[in-house]
């Protein structure tokens, strides 16, 4: 992550920023809301939740392809409070992902600000493998872009996926994310640079799309 802005300066850009910016209203940063959908819910991250973050999040096929998560759970501690600093201070949003029948996040969907005034944002996401294919990443990926566009007031959302990442760019592409360019050597793991997709998503196509039309031409 970068370094954030200080709480000072996001309150001077609150106040010179668009009108856009300046419509949406929400408490986010006082706290998220619960997001529901037909078989996941999506809230805050808790305490609670690091043990089972630790387990479904540091497997060799979760990681392969993404920054290194904490390798315990107090590591995930330290992660989940700083994620509830983040979201204070207007900068990010972390939702834990918890499907019908479990209590615990099996997963996370991380949205920082690219500007000072969230207008752009970058997402990145991780769910436990036992999950794969369920259908629950498109549900709950649905609920968050929901979210940043109509209450964060998020008009540009980017995403990266190393090429090399099947299920991370089928999703995207399912999702209906547009691929803009490669940004060659952008992603260090395992002693290598890697390239990785850069994908978009747009406030405007997002709601066109809601709507059915322009109908899609396969
Ligand atoms: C990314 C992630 C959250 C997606 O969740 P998921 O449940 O696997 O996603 P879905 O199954 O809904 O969608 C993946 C799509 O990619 C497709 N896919 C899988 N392997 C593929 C490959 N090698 N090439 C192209 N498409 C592939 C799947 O078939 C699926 O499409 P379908 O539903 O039309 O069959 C999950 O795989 C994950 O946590 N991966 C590890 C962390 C990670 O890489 N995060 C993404 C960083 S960008």
């Amino acid at each position: 992550m970068e370094k954030m802005p200080y709480r000072e300066e996001l309150d001077t850009q609150t106040v010179t920023a668009s009108s856009r910016w300046q419509a949406v209203t929400s408490d986010w940063r006082a706290g998220l809301p619960v997001l529901c959908g037909k078989n996941v819910v999506l809230r805050e991250l808790r305490l609670s939740d690091a043990p089972s973050l630790l387990a479904m999040l540091t497997t060799e096929e979760v990681t392969r392809f993404i920054s290194p998560p904490p390798t315990t759970v107090e590591g995930f501690e330290r992660f989940i409070l700083w994620t509830h600093r983040q979201r204070a201070s207007g900068s990010y949003v972390c939702y834990a992902v918890v499907p019908d029948g479990c209590n615990d996040a099996v997963g996370l969907f991380q949205v920082r600000q690219l500007d000072p005034t969230f207008g752009t944002a970058e997402w990145g996401f991780a769910l436990g493998s036992p999950f794969w294919g369920s259908g629950i990443f498109a549900e709950a990926a649905r609920l968050v872009v929901n979210f940043v566009f109509d209450t964060v007031g998020t008009h540009r959302l980017e995403a990266r996926a190393a090429i090399a990442n099947g299920r991370g760019n089928g999703a995207l592409k399912k999702l209906g994310a547009v691929q803009e360019g490669i940004l060659r050597k952008s992603l260090f793991r395992h002693g290598l640079y890697l390239d990785q997709v850069l994908w978009t998503i747009l406030d405007e196509d997002w709601h066109l799309a809601k709507t059915g039309w322009p109908p899609r031409i396969h």
